[in-house]
């Protein structure tokens, strides 16, 4: 009977969605409920009733003789008549009176079926459907199979029909621009606009999908990173794309610093600085990301030394596959004198990078292997704060955030690393164990 509830087999191979083809006719059991108190019933009745989109299972019974009456249509899985019925539950139906039982024909369409209900149909029997997307503003994104593409435009259109509130659904192309980050993409269904406006967490942030970084895979880490600054606190976003970082922590009152080389970024970022009226905390900076440390974050850090300003200072580094190469950039930061008047309050690093594991490796002792190996110094308990678990990329890959203390040692140098990393030819640092 399970079968019967899923879209004709006529519509496998369509390629050119056509709406009025996804009719069913089915005979469903249904439950007479009679004037009965619904409010009592219901919690009975939900586990039984039949649960399909835009289908309001309890409805008036169409016989002229009972207007007031009303009907339950059940899940034909589930219950196919009364004794399917649980011991209490069929207890307490009759005790209201309940026990009629009939079959109802009754019609689905298309506006019925969810998208994977749809696309399983009309795909090839046994093959993969795209499974999941991200929705960012009014836009679906989607990331199809080489398999799916013969049907993307038909895959395009049940997003856009079914995913509520999108204009524009787009598929990623399998090029990325590999200094911005953003990815080329096409436009499957919709209007072709990729200009967004996304809310995070009660922040708004505007920007043109198609030029910038945006991934919504992000936003918990974002929340996280930004409770860690606490009053008088400073920010320094290396690589700040639209802002994500940089506008919560311009809200909450704190000084910001934020970068982004790519120009679209750097114009979305003090947009949304705008719209968000971060109250002119935010300063933003469109610069290779080592001319930023070493220049504006480097002479603001001893600005502040100087006048013996309160707070810690945060240093946001999210280029996770890149950013370790910046790390160099620390040890030869400041000249002796500066570094024992920086150390005093040694600033935090929040270095966030992607590390690939092999059998029963632990993505935390990789990553801070990593670091050691880019930083030229040991993570002592003394310099390291937290080694977090960001986002699983893929099976093998994961990224990861590492919080450490520029300490004295690191500023001014010694204790080098004991073990060493090499790169794969996938790019990612993996563990060759060799100890020093
Ligand atoms: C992974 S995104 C992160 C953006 C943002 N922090 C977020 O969480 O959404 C990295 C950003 O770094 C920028 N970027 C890439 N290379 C850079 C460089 N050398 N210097 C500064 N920014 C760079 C890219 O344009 C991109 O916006």
């Amino acid at each position: 009977m399970a079968s019967l509830l899923v879209p004709p087999a006529s519509v496998r191979g369509m390629t050119k969605l056509d709406r009025s083809k996804f009719t069913i006719v089915v005979k469903l059991p249904v439950m007479r409920l009679g004037k009965v108190n619904l409010g009592r019933l219901m919690p009975v009745l939900k586990k039984y009733t039949l649960k399909m989109q835009n289908f309001k299972p309890i409805q008036k019974y169409d016989d002229a003789n009972d207007d007031d009456g009303k009907i339950a249509y059940l899940d034909p899985v589930k219950v196919q008549k009364f004794e399917d019925i649980d011991q209490a539950d069929k207890k307490l139906l009759s005790d209201n009176d309940v026990t009629d039982f009939c079959n109802k024909y009754i019609s689905f369409n298309y506006d019925n079926w969810r998208y994977d209900q749809v696309l399983k149909a009309v795909f090839p029997e046994g093959a993969e459907v795209p499974n999941s997307y991200s929705k960012i503003g009014h836009l679906v994104h989607l990331n199809l199979r080489d398999s799916q593409l013969s049907q993307k435009y038909l895959i395009g259109e049940v997003f856009l029909d079914k995913v509520p509130n999108t204009k524009t659904v787009v598929n990623k192309l399998n090029t990325i621009d590999t200094t911005y980050r953003h990815f080329a993409m096409e436009v499957l269904a919709g209007d072709k606009d990729t200009m967004v406006t996304v809310s995070e967490y009660g922040f708004q942030y505007k920007f043109d999908f198609a030029t910038v970084y945006w991934n919504p895979r992000l936003s918990t880490e974002h929340k996280t990173l930004v409770s860690f600054i606490k009053p008088h606190d400073v920010l320094y976003d290396v690589f700040a794309g639209v802002g994500p970082f940089a506008i919560p922590a311009g809200c909450k009152g704190n000084r910001v610093m934020a970068n982004d080389l790519n120009p679209e970024s750097y114009r979305w970022l003090t947009e949304n600085a705008k719209l968000n009226k971060t109250c002119g905390n935010i300063t933003a900076f469109n610069k290779d990301g080592r001319e930023f440390l070493n220049v504006e974050v480097r002479n603001d850090i001893l600005k502040r030394r100087n006048v013996g300003a309160k707070g810690s200072e945060h240093i946001a580094m999210n280029l996770p596959g890149m950013a370790v190469e910046f790390l160099d950039v620390f040890t030869d930061w400041f000249n002796r004198e500066e570094a024992e008047k920086v150390c005093t309050n040694p600033p935090i690093v929040h270095l966030y990078c992607f590390v690939k594991l092999g059998k029963e490796e632990d993505p935390h002792a990789l990553a801070k292997l990593l670091v050691e190996e880019k930083l030229g110094h040991a993570l002592t308990p003394e310099s390291l704060l937290t080694i977090h678990n960001v986002r699983n990329v893929s099976p093998n890959k994961e990224m990861m955030r590492v919080s450490f203390m520029l300490i004295r040692d690191i500023l001014i140098g010694y204790k080098p690393v004991a073990k060493k990393l090499k790169i794969d030819n996938t790019g990612l640092f993996v563990d060759e164990n060799v100890i020093g």
